[in-house]
């Protein structure tokens, strides 16, 4: 699998939706997704580093809790630069335009956190061991994972699906996401009514992006060349594996994984 296409792929993905602004970019959201183990307001005065930054919406996030100072990696150069536009507060961010297994081993870091990242990466060994490293012991690993759990329906039609999208030039998939952005909305709509699956993910979460950020979520699905969908087991497996500690999973709105571990204190 070559890490550099999937790299390549998100470069052109943040340079078209590159905006953070919205749910998509709130703190209400971040609280969602840390939830139940860590709260915004745990962040206050800490050091944190956010492995594959993207267009910045995490640390932002982070510097909305009070982190005083944060890590941004983020490997593709399109990103980086949409990453280094989006920054609130500049001056306590330090930008690395690498991949996360250089993360540097800082040692003193309170939290690293890697959202949505993991899952395309075929080789997250190196990642989880320098993430490791780069924590203060006592220090915490929080990562959010696709799910396989929860997601059985979805992955039959999207698998299939996704042979073709992972290929598809960039203005071709941009074409397909309006055709498929319609029938979305509808199933939002009937998933107030019916039981449908992944009822809970469109109602709290879906639901409250706004269009553009609903278009970026479906482009989202079909455009990496590596996506894998974690079971419960393999969630846990990849953070004890690293030599994490109280390695505590969340099934977070039946569809996905947050997985977070302790370093051993000295
Ligand atoms: C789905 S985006 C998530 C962005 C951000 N965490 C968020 O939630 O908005 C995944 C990001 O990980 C980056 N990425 C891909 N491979 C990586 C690697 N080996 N190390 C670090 N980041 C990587 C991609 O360039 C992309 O920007």
């Amino acid at each position: 699998m070559d890490e550099n296409r999937t790299i390549r792929d998100f470069g052109e993905q943040w340079l078209k939706y590159g905006d953070v602004g919205g749910y998509f970019g709130s703190l209400e959201l971040f609280e969602d997704m840390i939830f139940p183990f860590i709260k915004p307001d745990d962040l206050r005065g800490c050091k944190a580093a956010e492995i594959g930054s993207g267009s910045g919406r995490i640390v932002n996030m982070l510097l909305q809790s009070g982190a005083s100072h944060i890590i941004a990696i983020e490997p593709s150069a399109d990103a980086f630069e949409v990453l280094c536009r989006n920054l609130q507060q500049p001056e306590k961010v330090t930008c690395l335009k690498i991949t996360g297994d250089k993360l540097p081993a800082y040692g003193d870091l309170d939290f690293v956190f890697s959202i949505g990242v993991l899952h395309h990466i075929p080789d997250t060994k190196p990642v989880v061991e320098a993430a490791f490293r780069a924590l203060r012991p006592e220090g915490h690993f929080l990562v959010w994972l696709y799910g396989k759990e929860g997601n059985s329906i979805y992955l039959a039609l999207i698998n299939p699906l996704r042979i073709f999208t992972k290929r598809m030039p960039h203005f071709v998939l941009v074409i397909l996401v309006e055709i498929i952005y319609w029938p979305l909305v509808f199933y939002i709509k009937f998933c107030h009514v019916l039981p449908l699956p992944l009822r809970d993910y469109m109602l709290s979460i879906l639901q409250k992006m706004s269009p553009e950020k609903r278009r970026l979520i479906i482009y989202d699905q079909l455009n990496p060349s590596y996506s894998k969908y974690y079971t419960r087991f393999e969630a846990e497996k990849l953070l004890s594996d690293g030599k994490f500690v109280n390695i505590r999973v969340h099934h977070r709105h039946g569809y996905s994984w947050t997985v977070i571990g302790t370093k051993p204190s000295l």
